[in-house]
């Protein structure tokens, strides 16, 4: 079969082709790029693959073009990159690799193409055009994975044991790609996965952590979620999310499986939001559940302050997964820490002070947080589903009409520190910090208004008391 050329593509796989003449070294483009062009998917990385050296290769082709491109060089791995318009070429020579089985750093042998192709991990990812002069365009497919691109399969190339075993961060990428390409993994290649799923332990957390990230952006990420389950890999690097799963009765009253309404609020979550980190306060939302979990008679099942305690979980997830822990961490931890607060609003309590409350320390995450909390209706319960959204559209309209009237939402003191020891003439101290705190109060209660005037009569009166 031969791969339909783009315009944009064949001047440069042209390019590329000539150099190869010049070093006589057959050429081919591997891996990723072919199967996402016939996929149809837009991708940005083209790998080359000769028989011969890399790096005299990415030489001969970048004196080809005007201006000659900067050329980056990896002398140990025998690897060049150079980018040329929006594409990241990478040129490698084919390889033999064997993988010693405590370490995923291969021994590499120079190979043929045949070889480069059997080390790959899936059939789709197998698949090579010919970039030589004799069949310039057409798909070397040795496994069939042109075959496995049509049924949409995921398949590796070889036994899948020996694919794993070489490289365990495999099994991690099959599930992200049956994620992302919305394929399936065939049954032996699966059953390889769980009987392997032990060697992740050699894979580091940021590994893992880039694959699962992938997986969480997906359409629908609980297939991915459930198949890492399933595959024995979850429970290793995400145990506090496994922890949810099941249903405990007890006097015949069951709690709903929390493993199960996490991933149905991930994807409810994920049809409003590209933003991975609130994908991520889906996840972690409700992820203090198997420790707050108690049985109260006459109550039933309780998840007391499971909001706090799943908080409190998250810098300790994030370190171990190795995920930012700088503001994206107190982001996600501000909204699964906060995302009980608008549904516990009913329309029986909620007061205005109350909704100021929640408009204070949401600030600028209420937007964010809403959106959290409507996917956090899962309720299979028709009557009790409707309540939850009448009462969540209320919430929201309260918070919308308060914030219109009160400007809570970036509250900044409308009297300052310096004001307040300007005025009565003190050094910073305690009390600057008690009767700015009295003012904040104030205005939450609705005592005063949130302006300067108001405020600084408040400040008058809080400060007779307090520092008399
Ligand atoms: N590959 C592999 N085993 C790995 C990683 C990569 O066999 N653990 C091979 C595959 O043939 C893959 C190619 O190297 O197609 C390029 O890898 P990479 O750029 O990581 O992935 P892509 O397949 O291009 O896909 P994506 O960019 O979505 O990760």
């Amino acid at each position: 079969m031969v791969f339909e050329i783009k315009a944009y593509e064949r001047k440069i796989f042209s390019l590329i082709s000539e150099a190869a003449a010049e070093i006589d070294a057959p050429t081919y483009i591997v891996g990723g790029y072919v199967r996402d062009r016939i996929l149809g998917r837009p991708t940005k990385d083209l790998d080359v693959v000769c028989v011969g050296s890399g790096i005299e290769l990415a030489k001969a082709f970048a004196q080809k073009l005007i201006p000659v491109p900067r050329l980056v060089t990896y002398a140990r791995f025998g690897t060049a990159m150079l980018k040329h318009k929006d594409l990241e070429i990478e040129f490698v020579g084919a390889r033999r690799e064997s993988y010693r089985s405590d370490s995923r750093k291969p021994a590499v042998e120079e190979g043929s193409l045949e070889d480069d192709q059997n080390r790959r991990d899936f059939t789709i990812n197998a698949l090579a055009i010919s970039l030589n002069t004799e069949d310039f365009g057409s798909i070397i497919d040795p496994f069939n994975g042109l075959i496995d691109l049509q049924n949409k399969r995921i398949v590796t190339p070889l036994n899948p044991l020996a694919t794993f075993s070489d490289d365990p961060l495999r099994m991690l990428r099959g599930i992200r790609f049956a994620s992302q390409l919305e394929f399936d993994i065939d049954p032996v290649t699966f059953e390889g996965i769980q009987q392997m799923a032990g060697r992740l332990k050699i894979i580091s957390a940021e590994r893992i952590a880039t694959e699962l990230n992938k997986i969480i952006m997906c359409r629908k990420p609980s297939r991915g979620f459930m198949m890492l389950d399933e595959a024995g890999l979850l429970e290793q690097f995400f145990p506090e999310l496994t922890a949810l799963k099941g249903v405990e009765k007890k006097f015949n009253i069951a709690h709903k499986d929390n493993f199960l309404h996490t991933l149905e609020v991930l994807d409810n979550i994920s049809k409003h939001t590209d933003n991975l980190w609130l994908r991520w306060a889906s996840i972690l939302h409700d992820v203090g559940k198997a420790v707050s979990k108690r049985f109260q008679k006459g109550v039933g099942w309780t998840f007391h302050g499971h909001e706090v305690v799943s908080a409190r979980m998250v810098p300790k997830i994030f370190k171990r997964l190795k995920l930012p822990l700088d503001q994206k961490m107190k982001y996600v931890q501000k909204l699964v820490g906060l995302h009980h607060r608008p549904i516990s609003l009913t329309k029986e309590n909620v007061t205005d002070s109350a909704i100021r409350r929640l408009l204070f320390d949401a600030g600028e995450e209420l937007d964010d947080l809403m959106v959290l909390c409507k996917a956090d209706i899962t309720s299979k319960n028709k009557d009790k589903k409707e309540r939850f959204i009448r009462n969540y559209e209320y919430v929201s309209e309260k918070l919308r009409v308060l914030e219109e009237k009160d400007k809570i939402r970036n509250w900044q003191p409308p009297v300052s520190g310096d004001m307040i020891m300007e005025y009565f003439g003190i050094p910073a101290s305690r009390e600057v910090g008690m009767i700015k705190t009295a003012i904040r109060e104030a205005i939450l209660e609705g005592e005063i208004a949130n302006e300067y005037e108001a405020a600084f009569e408040y400040m008058k009166i809080k400060g007779e008391e307090f520092l008399s």
